[in-house]
């Protein structure tokens, strides 16, 4: 007799609720009968659905909406069939042209909750290509075999686990990444000249024109030489890069960020609360504002803390002093830049620009500012939690919003750029 040796589930509880809001992070937000918050993936606010327990604690709760009772006239059908499983784009099931005014609503809360301010009524954010829209990524490369060939799968890795998410086609990445993926990407990973054990990460980036660079760990210096390297053309500025350090990830909404930063530097010389002596871009990369802004200043230091950037850095702004009749004066520095500031006193009411990672501000960089004669900030910021965080810090040493522009950098994710500038 067939015997089934599957271990039975214990029936995870289900509650049929009416959803309150969302929150950070994409989900949304509902209290349970017993009073407990409850952070629930898939659903939308004012949806009614039964939503099953995942995460039970004693003061909140993790759940999954399993059945969409009545829908949001917002609700659309997610585009991507590894919609769930690759973690990459949890927003799907909320349409394109409504993400924007939910997230703004998201962030708005945000800094109320974390920094016990409102956000200006002219914050809004700027929206791009809702698809096709990512110029770079990392993929995993799979060997396989197909009969008696060696193949080549791409995937992503999913959130929280080993596993690989793999696809045919990635509809957030440009036409250009996913036509690499399925064609020369085959053949250069299957060629006997890339050796790497099952698996490996490569790093993928299309330079906005369709050219595409690449690497991986180990890869031949001579090979990342010929392959790795790209030039980004923004509005007519050449900067150099290649596709192992960062660089930003929507270059179709990247001019409207660089004119909002222009400005923002522009007002600032103009309303004499930062001066054009001296431009400092902190957590600069391969200097790509450095780059933008380069004609308005007298002096710019970019300080990086990734060696890779420090080259590119260095050749992107190496015309700066030549050209300038100015004499501007460059100096690129390799190093974190919360050592950065502990070593150099800003005694200047210098124009500082920070363009920190996820994790925001280290306490030192906050620290050094508010003992700075630095009187106006311009933050851009990929994670409006640590931003609204560090904003909360500033503020204790006499900051005040002056103006916030949102990015919508990464459609159908619930991730958002901004731009905030403060001033004392
Ligand atoms: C969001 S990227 C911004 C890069 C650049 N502003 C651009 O637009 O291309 C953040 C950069 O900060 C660098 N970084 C991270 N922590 C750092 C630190 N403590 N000090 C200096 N740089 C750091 C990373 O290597 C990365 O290049």
């Amino acid at each position: 007799m067939a015997r089934n040796y599957a271990k039975s589930r214990k029936p995870r509880e289900t509650f049929d609720v009416r959803i309150e809001k969302m929150v950070q992070g994409g989900e949304s937000m509902v209290r349970l009968p017993d009073g407990r918050v409850c952070f629930v993936k898939g659903a939308l606010p004012g949806e009614r659905c039964r939503v099953e327990i995942t995460l039970s604690k004693k003061d909140f709760a993790r759940g999954v909406a399993v059945e969409i009772i009545e829908p949001s006239p917002d609700r659309a059908e997610p585009r991507c069939p590894l919609y769930g499983r690759c973690g990459g784009c949890s927003l799907q099931h909320l349409k394109s042209e409504k993400q924007a005014e939910y997230l703004e609503r998201v962030e708005r809360e945000n800094f109320r909750r974390l920094a016990r301010t409102d956000l200006p009524d002219s914050f809004c954010i700027r929206t791009g290509n809702p698809w096709g829209y990512r110029n770079r990524a990392r993929v995993v490369a799979v060997k396989d075999r197909a009969g008696d060939r060696e193949i080549v799968r791409f995937g992503f890795r999913e959130q929280e686990s080993n596993r690989i998410a793999f696809f045919r086609e990635c509809p957030v990445l440009t036409p250009a990444l996913n036509a690499f993926l399925q064609g020369p990407a085959r053949e250069i990973f299957t060629d006997k000249g890339t050796c790497f054990p099952r698996e490996i990460d490569v790093n993928i980036f299309d330079d906005g024109a369709g050219n595409v660079s690449y690497c991986y760990a180990g890869m031949k210096a001579s090979a990342f030489a010929e392959c790795a390297q790209s030039v980004v053309d923004i509005g007519g500025e050449k900067i150099a890069s290649d596709a192992s350090v960062f660089f930003q990830s929507n270059l179709g909404l990247l001019p409207e960020l660089v004119q909002a930063v222009r400005d923002a530097v522009d007002e600032g010389i103009a309303s004499g609360d930062a001066s054009d002596e001296w431009l400092i871009d902190l957590f600069s990369g391969v200097g790509f504002f450095a780059c933008m802004l380069k004609d308005r200043f007298r002096r710019i230091t970019t300080v990086e803390r990734d060696e890779g950037c420090l080259k590119h850095a260095k050749a992107n702004l190496s015309a700066v002093g030549m050209s300038g009749a100015r004499g501007t004066s460059v100096e690129n520095v390799a190093a974190p830049a919360e050592q950065w500031l502990m070593d150099n006193v800003v005694d200047v009411p210098a124009t500082l620009i920070v363009d920190p990672p996820r994790t925001g501000l280290p306490k030192e960089v906050l620290e050094a500012i508010a003992a700075s004669s630095v009187n106006r900030l311009i933050y851009v910021s990929c994670d409006p939690v640590t931003l609204a965080r560090d904003y909360a810090k500033l503020a204790l040493s006499g900051f005040t919003i002056k103006s916030a522009r949102g990015f919508a950098f990464y459609p159908q994710t619930p991730h958002l750029e901004m731009l905030l500038v403060v001033g004392r």
